[in-house]
């Protein structure tokens, strides 16, 4: 089975990203993962006039992949667009990162379109976790 390219992955965000549904925040991200089967699964920011409703494209993607039989996840990529400036406008945010951090080891890569490769133990050194054998970094580190 061929990889899935970084390339390919960050594109597939991208493309996730024009199908957000953003309307009161203006601010549309698009999130890839890439399972072990060589699929991709997608997600994409969906708001809500109930702000709080509103999902992460990070955490749409992740509930997808799980839904398609994930049980672990290497690798995501995020995709941004948006007419705010700020390069920490194209990371994560922290509650996407301790979901991701139930699914992915520390080692983990997050790809942002435009910003860079990072591991998930850059980003979130220091999970949240009720696993017994948590260590100091996540739950997927056993
Ligand atoms: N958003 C994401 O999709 N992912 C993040 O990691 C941070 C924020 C969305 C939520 C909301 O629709 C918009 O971006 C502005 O916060």
């Amino acid at each position: 089975m061929q990889k899935i390219t970084d390339d390919k992955l960050i594109d597939a965000a991208q493309t996730a990203c024009k199908r957000a549904y953003a309307p009161y925040s203006n601010f549309r991200v698009g999130a890839a993962v890439a399972l072990d089967d060589g699929t991709i699964v997608t997600g994409c920011n969906v708001e809500n006039a109930s702000y709080g409703l509103t999902i992460c494209a990070e955490r749409a993607a992740v509930f997808s992949a799980v839904a398609a039989g994930a049980t672990a996840i290497s690798r995501i990529a995020v995709a941004v667009e948006s007419s705010q400036d700020g390069a920490n406008a194209l990371m994560p945010c922290g509650g996407c990162l301790q979901v991701l951090s139930e699914f992915m080891p520390a080692d983990g890569e997050i790809l942002i379109a435009g910003g860079g490769k990072f591991a998930l133990r850059d980003l979130l050194p220091h999970a949240f976790s009720l696993s017994e054998t948590k260590t100091t970094e996540g739950p997927n580190d056993k």
